[in-house]
């Protein structure tokens, strides 16, 4: 059973008794890190933001063909709010859920989850294989190459930085600043790192 407001230790807790993959994990934190970074500037609770954010793939590892719907079933059977299950689902709006993402933390999550995966990538490019050098101009370079990180929805993430009412070239250099203060753990930092 999870608190009323789940934590960021339930979450992570939660997190990996579904998923060992290295690279979900990797993904997990660094949305974790973006959300916090733009709660922020929208003015929102950055663990409520956070939490929703390494938790929001919590199902895709055991359950890729069931994803966004196996992940209510998890979360609503640990006790988890309503609330937090919607942000959850909002994520694969059009996608694997139908739950359109309203509140700001909602299209934030939208708007950022195929972002750190486009922006990891252009990381892994640079010579440092670090986020800490990397500039939104770099990846805006990739933007419309199809054939770099070619998994990666940019129609998604236009959407969704149409609905936060942000530049993309902002948004992009949000989530930099946020995946730079987890580098280290998500295998960013580098010099060494993996
Ligand atoms: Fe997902
Ligand atoms: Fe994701």
């Amino acid at each position: 059973m999870t608190s009323a407001t789940p934590t960021r230790e339930e979450a992570l807790a939660l997190l990996q008794e579904f998923n060992q993959s290295e690279i979900l994990i990797r993904h997990a934190l660094a949305v974790e890190a973006a959300m916090r970074r733009l709660a922020g500037r929208f003015g929102g609770d950055a663990d409520e933001w956070g939490v929703i954010g390494l938790i929001h793939d919590v199902d895709f590892e055991r359950f890729p063909d069931e994803h966004c719907r196996k992940a209510r079933e998890i979360l609503a059977d640990r006790g988890w709010p309503e609330a937090y299950i919607r942000a959850v689902l909002s994520h694969g709006w059009g996608i694997c859920s139908d739950v359109e993402p309203v509140s700001d933390m909602e299209k934030a999550l939208y708007a950022i989850d195929e972002l750190t995966g486009l922006v990891a990538a252009a990381a892994l490019v640079r010579p440092t294989r670090s986020v800490m050098d990397l500039t939104a101009k770099s990846v805006m370079k990739k933007w419309n190459n199809a054939r770099f990180a070619a998994g990666v929805n940019r129609g998604v993430i236009e959407k969704g930085a149409a609905m936060l009412g942000m530049e993309l070239a902002a948004l992009i250099d949000e989530v930099i600043a946020g995946m730079r203060t987890v580098a280290d753990e998500i295998g960013l930092a580098g010099q060494g790192g993996q």
